[in-house]
């Protein structure tokens, strides 16, 4: 199969929701990143996107609607908690775990009566959802552990041949995947932070708990696989030096020049400020843009780590970042993508 790389004329999305509409897969921009997209109430491509990320079975996937009034559509009721989030966040980067609606396949959602839903702000995301006129189940466009895509060369890097099209509309503008938030339990449970702030969550429905690390069960039998420790890899294996952020950035350095002396290519995924201080040292480096502008670095990160991989770096070095915010989404993608954290 080619793959196709569709425009955002009207003739084009009439196309693109047309495939969808027959069963096959279409990647498409979203607000947070590129999506992977296959008509949700049809078993055949939901086994399909299975098989084209790679991805295991026991992960479920986000069903994205074009209104939230198509929430009845996929879920079995509505706690008032999730209406208010509704209201408040969407369309936007928030996913809201709610009871399943029989209509939706076991297949969608794991096996789970649960199904993660939401309503993307993507313009381009919006026109396909209501062109299509059925739900879309998406996963990241992504090769299942790598690294999600923000642009349409990323897709088609990982999927090319493998999905029928992707509607290029450049890079994503948020640049990290949307927060899941869990509404079946009380209080709601945050799954994974993203695009909308925990302090932003808590503002509208008050506490929200926290649960980031996977617990043991977890790791078996896996509530939400997103908590894996190991997921949005690059290729080359990256350190991350965690602690204050001067003494991690001297022990990074250290790092650097004791693999640059044994004739290792080292790479350095950091914020601007940090790479300033760095000038010395024959390292590939990649900005994250000012330590400032968390959105900035959310906005960067994936593009960033694709591009220090595509330099065949023997090590990628980076630092943690200051959690507020979006920065602990920021913090949680580099802890995931790292294979070793260096406690300092
Ligand atoms: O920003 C995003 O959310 C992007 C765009 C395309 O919308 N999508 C995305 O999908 O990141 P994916 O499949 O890469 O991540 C979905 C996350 C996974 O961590 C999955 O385990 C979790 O949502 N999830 C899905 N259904 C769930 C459920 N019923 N219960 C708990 N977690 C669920
Ligand atoms: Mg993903």
């Amino acid at each position: 199969m080619r793959t196709q790389r569709l425009d955002t004329s009207p003739a084009a999305m009439a196309h693109a929701a047309e495939l969808l509409r027959r069963g096959e897969l279409v990647a498409f921009p979203t607000e947070t990143v590129y999506g992977l997209g296959g008509h949700a109430l049809d078993e055949a491509a939901v086994a399909a996107i299975f098989a084209a990320k790679g991805r295991p079975a026991s992960d479920p996937l986000i069903v994205h609607l074009a209104a939230t009034g198509d929430l009845p559509l996929v879920a079995a009721t509505i706690p008032a908690l999730a209406a208010q989030l509704a209201t408040a966040f969407w369309p936007g980067p928030l996913t809201l775990i709610l009871p399943r609606h029989p209509r939706v396949p076991l297949a969608v959602t794991a096996g789970r009566e649960t199904v993660a839903v939401r309503v993307p702000a993507h313009p381009v995301a919006h026109a396909l959802l209501v062109a299509a006129g059925v739900p879309v189940a998406a996963p990241s466009a992504n090769r299942f552990g790598h690294t999600s895509p923000t642009t349409a060369d990323h897709v088609l890097a990982d999927l090319d041949g493998r999905i029928a099209a992707v509607i290029d509309d450049g890079a994503t503008p948020i640049g990290i995947e949307s927060t899941v938030l869990d509404c079946t339990t009380t209080p709601p449970t945050l799954l994974r932070p993203g695009g909308i702030s925990l302090e932003a969550l808590e503002a509208v429905v008050g506490p929200v708990q926290v649960r980031t690390r996977p617990t043991d069960a977890e790791q078996h039998g896996l509530t939400s696989p997103g908590l894996l420790d190991r997921h949005y890899a690059p290729d080359h294996e990256l350190w991350l030096f965690s602690g204050p952020p001067a003494t991690a950035l001297a022990r990074l350095r250290a790092e650097a020049e004791t693999l640059l002396k044994a004739g290792l290519r080292v790479g350095v995924l950091l914020p601007a400020e940090d790479l300033a201080l760095l000038r010395d040292l024959p390292v590939e480096t990649e900005s994250l843009g000012p330590a400032s502008d968390p959105a900035a670095m959310a906005h960067r990160l994936y593009a960033a780590l694709r591009a220090l991989d595509a330099r065949h770096p023997d090590r990628i070095l980076a630092r943690d970042l200051d959690d507020a915010g979006l920065g602990r989404a920021l913090r949680d993608r580099l802890r995931r993508a790292a294979a070793l954290v260096v406690e300092v």
